[in-house]
């Protein structure tokens, strides 16, 4: 089993560089099998949910190849099977990507429901929905979503709550579809604006990404292309707290400074420094934070994704924070962690209240999902004494290389890898 161990309370400075973005690289992933031309994508970042997806595609018949470290080529010209096998879904449930390009493709789709996770139950009843809306009959058999039509024919879908994942899977699904669709109260989340221009890039027709309101009109066919994925504005986001709370300066490079507006105003707010460019961001403290209050909320509200790196902050800084979680129903176990290593939080049913301490303590702790685990990295970095962070498997799903990149700024970071 494979550690992370931090030797934490140094001041950390330097340059880091953001990797291409998880959840953009995953849904355009997936995008690859709408096209039946060779598609050839840079930018992705190596990490296991990638190589996932990779696989799902493989297993359906696409020849995928990772010709260097964060370049993958797709071939989709061959014939493909509908059905995406369940010892690959079960991994990962961002595979459920997979419904809505082969609905379109092949007018038929069987995929494993994914299920829950640590965070949440994490329905897929919005992407049924308006797969049924789109002309689909959907089914729920032997535990996977079944979906059949003669024809997909464009129409006006208005999404219950703006998922992330059912805006995407809707707009792959309606790239192929007869007419027009307008998919309103859409996700308006960068990664969405990334699809549709990775799609469009293939010949689609997709306007509005990025807006509540997306139409798009089908097209016959897509042609091949080469695209670069978005920088990953949570990794960018992460980096940014290290440097305020390791007091930095700590500039972030291959990032777009204005997908993070909702964190970088909070840590203004707490007083910490943050100067920004194109595509860079340095973000550095004199003093100790002061607290703040946020509540997650759709994009451009404050992400989720963050929430549990800016409560790292919060048990450091300077009075009473909250964090109220609205968008996942089970987000705070990265709180019972971050209180073995000395931090005061109550919480209150979808609120946490942290009382700042001056200083957290490093401990064994755990990472219970992927961004707990970025708050305990960032909570071992600035806590004194020893660090151990186990389950780290969590980390190497959204995070490339992240304790090689975090030494290179000072920091007494190594994982080591465990054989019992
Ligand atoms: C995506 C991100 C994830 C991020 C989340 C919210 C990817 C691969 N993952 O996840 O990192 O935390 O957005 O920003 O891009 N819901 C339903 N029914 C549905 C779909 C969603 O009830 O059919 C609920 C979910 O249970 C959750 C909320 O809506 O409570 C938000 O989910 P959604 O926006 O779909 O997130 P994901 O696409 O799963």
């Amino acid at each position: 089993m494979a550690k992370i161990l931090i030797d934490g309370g140094k001041p950390l400075s330097g340059t880091i560089k953001v990797s291409g973005a998880k959840n953009a690289a995953l849904p355009i992933i997936a995008g690859v099998i709408l096209s039946t031309k060779p598609v050839k994508l840079t930018n992705v970042p190596a990490l296991n949910d990638v190589i996932t997806i990779s696989k799902v595609l493989s297993s359906i018949g696409i020849k995928a190849s990772r010709v260097s470290n964060n370049c993958y080529e797709f071939d989709a010209s061959g014939q493909i099977s509908e059905e995406a096998p369940y010892e690959l879904v079960k991994t990962m449930r961002a595979s459920f990507f997979v419904m809505g390009p082969l609905l379109a493709r092949l007018k038929k789709a069987r995929v494993p429901l994914p299920g829950g996770c640590a965070i949440g139950v994490r329905p897929v009843n919005i992407h049924l929905k308006g797969f049924e809306e789109l002309g689909a009959k959907v089914s729920i058999e032997n535990g996977c979503a079944v979906a059949v039509a003669d024809r997909l024919v464009g129409t006006k879908i208005h999404l219950d709550f703006p998922s992330v994942g059912a805006t995407e899977n809707l707009i792959m699904a309606a790239t192929l579809a007869e007419g027009e669709t307008t998919i309103e109260n859409a996700a308006q989340e960068p990664e969405i604006s990334d699809l549709a221009d990775f799609l469009n890039t293939l010949g689609a027709k997709i306007k509005g990404a990025g807006s509540p309101s997306i139409v798009i009109e089908g097209v016959k066919e897509l042609g091949g292309g080469e695209y670069s994925i978005m920088p990953d504005r949570i990794e960018a986001g992460t980096f940014a707290v290290l440097g305020a709370i390791a007091k930095g300066p700590i500039r972030v490079e291959n990032c777009d400074p204005n997908h993070l507006l909702a964190l970088t105003a909070k840590l203004r707010e707490m007083g910490a420094t943050i100067e920004t460019g194109d595509n860079y961001l340095i973000a550095s403290a004199d003093e100790r934070l002061k607290a703040t209050d946020i509540k997650t909320l759709p994009y451009p509200g404050f992400p989720t994704d963050m929430q549990a790196q800016l409560m790292t902050a919060m048990c450091v800084a300077n009075g009473t924070s909250s964090v109220t979680e609205t968008i996942f129903e089970n987000r705070f176990m990265h709180v019972s962690e971050l209180s073995r290593m000395g931090a005061n939080i109550n919480i209150h049913e979808r609120t946490a209240v942290i009382h700042g301490v001056e200083n957290l303590n490093g401990a064994p702790v755990e990472a219970t999902d992927l961004r707990a685990g970025a708050a305990m990295v960032l909570a071992g970095l600035v806590a004194n004494g020893h660090t151990e962070i186990s389950q780290i498997y969590h980390i190497d799903r959204g995070y490339e290389d992240l304790v090689g990149r975090i030494s290179k700024l000072g920091a007494n970071i190594t994982r080591i890898e465990e054989y019992k």
